[in-house]
């Protein structure tokens, strides 16, 4: 048992006291983040007069050796250290002796982690926000491939009107996009430095909390002291926007099981993104679409955790902020697995263009411009929207498509109908017809799409 605080003790800590408490099996991760704000923290003491050069550069060597060697893998961050401040110190102070028993000076364990976790998270964000911007290259390149690959759109789950892949695919790039602006915003937000802040109600020592903050690339140092040690936000706000990616992640997932399934071959996944089954030989599985769908629970899980957590905390730092590190660890691992896997298997899918084109054809999804066909004849839409339908009601009877109808039938129906109808309802007309901004008309796609390529050009805040 290493610890920090032994001093007004007289007995030692129970050893399961002792493995409740200790956060070093998890907080280990933040060992190069504690370093970077220890090498901070020292240069300000020694501009600031509190510690002398030789003293600051006896330190800074000191954690610079032991950077070098956990990275190196010739010291092992064990549990023989409650934490991981514990273990960078107590390994200072082997290395350099007694000069590294001053590192801590003008310096609390509650800003500490504040610091480290921040300095994490700041990086895990950049993290996210450029595996979300390989998704959208890929997606941009399907979109560009496939203005004209005919496909239903639906509402309900059933085919409503014929859409492009792009225009479908340009969806989630819209949701991927948002799912950037967020993190540019959190990053934003988070961006100030808490060193400093101490136990809860800063130092005696004249720190220089501008100089660290500047060190260490924030906008600046935090401004009250009790908020800093105790504030989780950032991390809340950053598990609530992976939340919000995995959400999207997930409904993605969901069509592309539906997608690759015998009833729709939409797509095809690729052998290296797909699994079998023990027992049935034909099988060939969207495990991965399924495991990232199966995973966005555990992310929602971190939010709920650490919002309950923080829910009923008094000011200022409570032992109970050491639970946001399990949580949020593992949501921003499965975050960049799932982020990861899904830009493989969207880049290597195969999209069955023609079957997605007969799908539209077969379920009626011209029936609107039937009606719209007839409303620029003159025809009230209220009754155009009756003759579509029983054209429609007719087609189902004989299972053939509105296309397939004599123009006889049509005109039984309502004698407006001339030839053109064919060209008219034909699944080309109907989507080029679309042409709002924001519809799947090709002509306003490719506006979409270059709008895209250029804000895929530009840089982010941290950049
Ligand atoms: N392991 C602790 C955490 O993660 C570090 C801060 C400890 N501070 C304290 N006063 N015990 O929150």
């Amino acid at each position: 048992m290493a610890q920090l605080w032994g001093g007004r003790f007289t007995k030692e800590t129970d050893q399961m006291v002792y493995d409740f408490n200790a956060s070093i099996l998890f907080d280990r991760r933040l060992y190069r983040q504690d370093i970077e704000g220890s090498r901070a923290h020292v240069k300000m003491l020694a501009r600031q007069g509190i510690l002398t050069v030789e003293e600051r550069d006896q330190i800074l060597e000191g954690l610079d050796s032991i950077l070098r060697d956990v990275e190196n893998g010739t010291l092992a961050i064990t549990s023989q250290y409650e934490d991981i401040h514990s273990f960078v110190e107590a390994n200072l102070i082997d290395r350099i002796g007694e000069v590294g028993k001053k590192l801590h000076t003008g310096r609390s364990r509650n800003d500490q982690v504040a610091l480290d976790m921040r300095l994490y998270v700041r990086e895990e964000v950049q993290h996210t926000d450029a595996l979300l911007k390989q998704l959208l290259e890929v997606l941009i390149g399907i979109m560009e491939e496939h203005t004209a690959t005919f496909m239903p759109g639906f509402t309900h789950l059933q085919k409503a009107q014929p859409v492009t892949l792009a225009h479908h695919i340009g969806a989630y790039f819209e949701m991927f996009k948002r799912d950037r602006q967020r993190l540019a915003d959190i990053y934003k937000r988070m961006n100030y430095c808490p060193l400093g802040a101490g136990a809860l109600a800063g130092t005696t020592y004249p720190l220089d909390r501008d100089y660290t903050a500047e060190l260490l690339g924030f906008d600046g140092p935090t401004l009250n002291s009790m908020d800093s040690v105790s504030d989780r936000d950032y991390l809340i706000e950053y598990l609530s926007a992976l939340s919000v990616i995995m959400m999207h992640l997930s409904r993605f997932s969901e069509e592309i099981i539906i997608w690759n399934s015998n009833e729709y071959r939409f797509v095809e996944l690729d052998d290296a993104y797909s699994t079998g089954s023990s027992i049935m030989p034909q099988k060939k599985n969207p495990d991965i679409a399924e495991l990232v769908r199966g995973k966005t629970g555990r992310v929602y899980g971190s939010l709920m955790g650490l919002l309950t957590t923080m829910k009923g905390l008094p000011l200022a730092y409570n032992k109970d902020m050491q639970e946001d590190k399990e949580g949020a660890f593992d949501a921003i691992d499965t975050v960049s697995q799932c982020l990861t896997l899904f830009t493989g298997m969207v880049h290597t899918m195969k999209f069955c263009s023609d079957t997605m084109e007969a799908s539209a054809k077969n379920g009626f999804t011209n029936a609107t411009d039937v009606a719209d066909y007839l409303v620029n004849h003159g025809v009230p839409f209220r009754d155009a929207h009756g003759i579509s339908g029983r054209l429609v009601l007719a087609c189902i009877a004989q299972g053939k498509a509105l296309d397939d109808l004599t123009l006889e039938e049509f005109r039984a129906e309502c004698p407006v109908f001339e030839a053109d109808i064919y060209e008219a309802i034909s699944m080309k007309t109907c989507v080029e017809k679309r042409l709002t901004l924001g519809a799947p008309g090709e002509t306003v796609m490719k506006q979409v799409i270059a709008k895209n390529k250029e804000y895929l050009e530009l840089k982010q805040g941290w950049e």
